[in-house]
């Protein structure tokens, strides 16, 4: 294998217009690939730091100092490594960097030339990136990763910090459990995307997206989201809860104020435990399978009783909860938080740990999700990495937008060209 001879990193600009990295490694050869970095907006606390240079260009958000440290700094350590080498390249930037948070170079610098390390080695190794995964997954851990195609989860209604509507809820998502490959689930995700739309302008709603792509009306409750999208499933000419499951991200940090859960939107104040039954009635209600942040990232005691609540029938997925890092995750598992994990190779900051929390999360029968970010670019990693670990579900936001639309692009063609990835 050729060694990698150079590194170059230029600032560009993510799905908001905010400032990110994209990097492109060579190798002696003069192959070449780059990757670009996505960024949140309600991130959790314990997140590796996205290094921006908070002065007067960009409203603070520029990353020249971070495109700086990857050209000046981090580009001489990783020239004349195997490219192959995932582990020991992610290393190497890791141990220099030497903090807990990635503070020192930043994690989104770290990430932008791991994500392109990988990049460049499956095309010099003329293999697709999810098989290249797979073999770096084994690398990392002797494990055996088997291809599949991941479930979506569409975000097809936002609110909360994703959009300036009232709803409190991030995040209300549609599944297309019972689809039979990737090209029926595009179908029906977009087919009942469009009859959304329909049914809101026929009630007089805004039809303008959110971040995600997902519609921003503003609506009486989080109940009115829930029903007017089970229309629209059923407008399709699919079954809730049969075809099509829902699923929430909460993101309840953003509106837990220290005591309680501030649905704003309803005029609501609720309790931890009040804030779980409101989430268990919800359930009842609709087919809702999976929810997200049910509670905020530092209510132990409510992330515990939603888990014994709910724990045994629905998915309860920890984003802000475990940040992708396998210590925090080890340590909710201990504490009986959760039984899932949402998965942002951004929030740790490099491809090998964000591996390594997958197997974790594989070896204590938690589930993995396979996540963008709010902030998005046209960098479809992601899905690559859902099919080459075998994740069995992402969820990169409406189909729409074609920062969302351009991962589930990509798994279409991964579909069409091998006869062997099946739907997980
Ligand atoms: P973020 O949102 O990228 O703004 O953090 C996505 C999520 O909460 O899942
Ligand atoms: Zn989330």
């Amino acid at each position: 294998m050729h060694k990698i001879s150079s590194i170059n990193a230029i600032q560009v600009f993510d799905s908001r217009g905010v400032p990110t990295i994209s990097c492109k490694v060579f190798l002696e050869d003069g192959t070449s690939a780059s990757a670009m970095v996505p960024s949140g907006a309600s991130t959790g606390s314990k997140e590796a730091l996205e290094l921006r240079d908070n002065d007067i260009s960009y409203d603070g958000k520029s990353v020249m100092m971070a495109v700086n440290n990857i050209n000046e700094t981090l580009a001489p350590l990783v020239i004349g490594k195997d490219p192959n080498n995932q582990k020991e390249i992610d290393d190497l930037l890791i141990s220099f960097d030497d903090t807990e948070d990635k503070s020192k170079v930043g994690a989104n610098a770290i990430l932008a030339v791991s994500l392109s390390v990988a990049h460049v080695a499956a095309k010099a190794n003329k293999i697709s990136l999810y098989e290249h995964f797979s073999r770096v997954y084994k690398d990392i851990t002797d494990d055996h990763a088997v291809h599949s195609m991941p479930l979506p989860m569409f975000n097809i209604l936002n609110g909360g910090e994703h959009a300036d509507n009232n709803i409190d809820i991030q995040e209300f998502m549609i599944i297309p459990s019972g689809a039979k490959n990737f090209v029926e689930v595009m179908q029906w995700a977009t087919e009942i995307y469009h009859n959304l739309k329909k049914i809101l302008l026929k009630n007089s709603h805004a039809t303008s997206v959110g971040d995600e792509g997902g519609f921003a009306p503003n609506l009486e409750s989080n109940k009115e989201a829930l029903k007017l999208i089970v229309d629209a499933i059923k407008e399709t000419g699919l079954i809730p809860g049969k075809d099509v499951n829902i699923a929430l991200d909460c993101a309840a940090s953003e509106f837990f104020n220290g005591k309680e859960y501030v649905l704003s939107g309803e005029n609501k104040k609720l309790t931890s435990s009040e804030f779980v039954d409101y989430l268990h009635d919800l359930t009842n209600d609709y087919p809702i399978v999976s929810i997200e942040d049910g509670m905020d990232e530092n209510d132990t005691e409510g992330w515990r009783l939603l888990t014994e609540k709910l724990g045994s029938s629905c998915q309860l997925v920890g984003d802000d909860l475990f940040v992708t890092n396998k210590k925090i995750l080890k340590d909710g598992i201990s504490k009986e938080m959760a039984n899932s994990i949402l998965i942002k190779f951004n929030q740790v900051g490099s491809i090998t740990e964000t591996i390594e929390t997958i197997y974790f999360a594989n070896q204590n029968n938690f589930k993995s999700i396979i996540s963008h970010r709010s902030g998005e670019t046209e960098d479809t990693t992601i899905a690559d990495l859902a099919v080459g670990l075998g994740i069995g579900q992402i969820k990169t936001g409406a189909p729409c937008r074609s920062d969302r639309v351009a991962k589930y692009n990509r798994l279409l063609w991964i579909e069409e060209e091998s006869d062997n990835i099946l739907l997980k």
